[in-house]
């Protein structure tokens, strides 16, 4: 690090043209799909490209090596560039989707996946990626869910944390970590009828519970950047909102890093109905406090003329110059502009066998399954298996964001992977239109009579479907959340034969699997699993690796019922049954509740609670900042099955009367357990004052006294509880 003397002679010595240009961050690839710069501009270059302060999506070492040495020559300053692209769940060996990564409930594996992500990134010339995703999930229609851990702040924020320590490791400056940023600040989740882009209405109460959290989380962290969202909240686009981007980022959370406007959110001003023109859309995001502008160009374009004309203040302008070169500064680059990017370590690092075996270990933690009937999971040894349908045979295993830098020919089928395991599979069929959305459709009759000939032969069937990548990520919302219908066309076929069916589901979102569960004996969810996608499937359904997933979002019955999320508000009339009752909360044609809650997922095994013991019924809290634990709550948990197996004892409290109303139940703790059949353990979990605390407009986070109910149990839905009494 050069330190801050040199950065501020930097800055006298740049114009102010270069100063806006180095606030803004082109994007690697032109229109016709060649490289912005390298083979363009660097030869022709431009005072903007020569000066431009980052870029996008341009990676891989040898290019990186090339472009940093051309910069610095024509960069009057040698100011090095920061090169940024979407490391989501993986670079070159992808893990599983970020909501498969939620439904692991391990963080600890998640930095792990970070850290190898950042490596793979790194020595190919990355400096900065854009996760983690922070952004709370309610509405599975939207596309980004995937890219979400889920619908729990508490465990998003583990989660977030854990992303960015993954990345950053002990510095930035160190070999194999790279900066993160962390995004969409704030609410882009919770956008109007899960449409991608659109409005979101949330008040400060719930922002603060809820959406915050998780970015708080990051920034704790260390997270060197920040993304705000593409998406206008309580009617101000968060690109020009100064409220959320100084009053509550700045303020509040008190973020120092960089912030840097989504790809052309900045233009997107106008459409957005808020700036007349180009003009006023730089000045209305600079003066909200963006620093750098994505892929737009209003801040190269205008920045200069706005302070000429008195509108931007020339010290605004330089403090976010400055927090630029700070992050350079901090990553080393002045001393080395190339850092990692190393393209004998491209070889030696990507999809080595070391980060696959991580991978598969990703797999088979995340996936979730929902229903073994008569055991039909794990396969036994010798049986004859017909692995049908569109995803048996794919390699199209990973999510359109994992894309970014992951190429779907490295990845290991469901058919590799159980061949690998020595799973007899009879010639299947696997040609059926993943893309087909429709609800009317040609049906294809060879493949059908070719899949039930497969089914003929077997003792059980594989059945392998789910969504095509485009089908969620960005822009990727639907308004209905079932399987394309050929599909499910197929799996009726099938389930007349009366050969047990396991369907595997592949999707960057929850679906309707009502009938997919009714038709099937066993459904194991995998989301996008990613690179070893075949391989962490094959070890669940031989039994060599035993599920332990388990649910971050509730799982619908219909699209209707849609945003659901087990942490909602209590209303003033409750329907406690599972019947209709009139002028009670709920539906009349449908019970309210989801199909599979939020924690939910089975196991080979079965697993028995005792009731909840608390250390005392009565806690006194002398001192709500203290760290000391109020009481602690415990349970004792029996493996009564017959196979080795992973439990989540998961924690919930409820503050039965609060000022405001306090969610039915909040995720405050869980543990992973892993027990031998007879093994019992005591599972015990400190309650602390900040687990009681909650954001009250006005007065920030309180501790209230009164009545709190404590659940453990394997899933939202536990029963199995107690109670204790606040006083302050
Ligand atoms: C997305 C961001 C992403 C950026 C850069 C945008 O469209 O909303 O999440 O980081 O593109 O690729």
């Amino acid at each position: 690090m050069l330190g801050q003397t040199y950065r501020k002679q930097l800055l006298e010595q740049m114009t102010l043209r270069e100063k806006a240009a180095e606030l803004s961050q082109l994007w690697g690839e032109n229109p016709d799909g060649t490289l912005m710069g390298l083979r363009h501009g660097f030869q022709k270059s431009t005072h903007l490209m020569d000066h431009a302060g980052s870029f996008l999506g341009f990676n891989g070492a040898e290019l990186v090596l090339e472009a940093q040495r051309l910069h610095m020559e024509a960069n009057t300053h040698h100011i090095p560039l920061l090169f940024m692209t979407d490391v989501i769940h993986g670079y070159k060996t992808i893990f599983p989707s970020v909501l498969g990564i939620g439904t692991t409930w391990d963080p600890a594996l998640a930095e792990e996946m970070a850290s190898v992500a950042a490596a793979e990134a790194a020595v190919s010339g990355v400096h900065v990626t854009f996760s983690p995703m922070a952004d709370l999930v309610r509405d599975a229609r939207w596309g980004r869910v995937t890219e979400s851990t889920g619908e729990d702040p508490y465990l998003n924020s583990l989660f977030t944390a854990a992303f960015t320590r993954g990345y950053q490791g002990d510095g930035i400056d160190k070999p194999l970590h790279i900066a993160s940023c962390v995004k969409h600040f704030a609410g882009y989740g919770a956008a109007e009828g899960g449409r991608d882009y659109d409005s979101t209405q949330i008040g400060d109460y719930s922002l603060y519970n809820d959406y915050l959290p998780a970015f708080s989380s990051a920034i704790d962290a260390g997270c060197e950047l920040l993304m705000p969202g593409f998406n206008a909240l309580n009617g101000m686009p968060c690109t020009c909102n100064r409220t959320l981007l100084q009053d509550i980022l700045r303020d509040d959370l008190q973020f120092k890093g960089i912030v840097i406007s989504d790809c052309t959110a900045i233009w997107e001003l106008v459409p957005h109905g808020v700036c007349a023109d180009n003009a006023e859309a730089a000045k209305r995001s600079f003066e909200a406090g963006i620093d750098i502008e994505m892929v737009s160009s209003t801040f190269y374009e205008n920045l200069e003329k706005l302070v000429e004309s008195g509108d931007i203040s020339i010290e605004q302008i330089d403090a976010a110059v400055e927090r630029i070169l700070l992050l350079k500064d901090k990553m080393g680059l002045f001393e080395n502009p190339y850092k990692d990017a190393d393209p004998e370590k491209e070889k030696e690092l990507h999809l080595c066998a070391a980060h696959r075996a991580l991978a598969r270990k990703a797999v088979a933690e995340s996936a979730v399954l929902l229903k073994n009937d008569h055991q039909v999971l794990p396969l036994q040894e010798g049986e004859k298996i017909a692995l049908i349908g569109p995803l048996s045979d794919s390699r199209e295993l990973i999510d359109v964001w994992g894309l970014v830098n992951g190429e779907e020919k490295d990845c290991v089928t469901i058919r590799e992977g159980l061949a690998d395991q020595d799973i007899l599979c009879v010639p299947g069929c696997h040609q059926w239109n993943l893309r087909e959305i429709d609800a009317v459709h040609p049906s294809d009759d060879a493949l059908m009579a070719e899949a039930l000939q497969a089914a003929a032969s077997c003792d059980k069937i594989v059945l392998a479907l789910g969504e095509h990548p485009a089908m969620s990520s960005e822009a990727g919302s639907r308004s209905d959340l079932s399987l394309p219908a050929n599909q499910l066309e197929l799996l009726r076929a099938l389930s007349c034969t009366g050969k047990p069916i396991i369907t595997i589901l592949i999707s960057g979102r929850p679906l309707l699997v009502k009938e997919i569960a009714d038709l099937s004996d066993a459904v194991l969810m995998a989301w996008f699993p990613g690179t070893e996608g075949g391989n962490g499937i094959a070890d669940l359904l031989t039994g060599r690796c035993s599920p332990s997933g388990r649910l971050t979002m509730s799982f619908p019955r219909t699209t209707g019922q849609v945003p659901i999320y087990y942490n909602h508000l209590p209303t003033g009339r409750p329907n406690d049954t599972d019947k209709y009752e009139s002028f009670k909360n709920g539906y009349i044609d449908i019970y309210p509740g989801p199909l599979y809650p939020f924690g939910y997922g089975l196991t080979y095994t079965e697993f028995d609670y005792s009731p909840v013991r608390l250390s005392t019924d009565q806690v006194i809290c002398q001192d709500d900042t203290s760290a000391e634990p109020l009481l602690e709550a415990s349970v004792t948990v029996t493996n009564t099955g017959t196979h080795e197996g992973t439990e989540t004892v998961q924690l919930y409290l409820q503050d039965v009367a609060g000022t405001y109303s306090r969610p039915v139940r909040m995720l405050k703790g869980f543990r992973k357990v892993m027990l031998a059949p007879g093994e019992n353990t005591v599972v015990t979990f400190p309650i602390t004052a900040d687990l009681l605390k909650y954001y009250i407009p006005g007065r920030g986070l309180t501790l209230e006294a009164g009545l709190f109910r404590v659940f453990i149990g394997s899933d939202a839905e536990t029963s199995n509880k107690n109670e204790f009494t606040l006083t302050i």
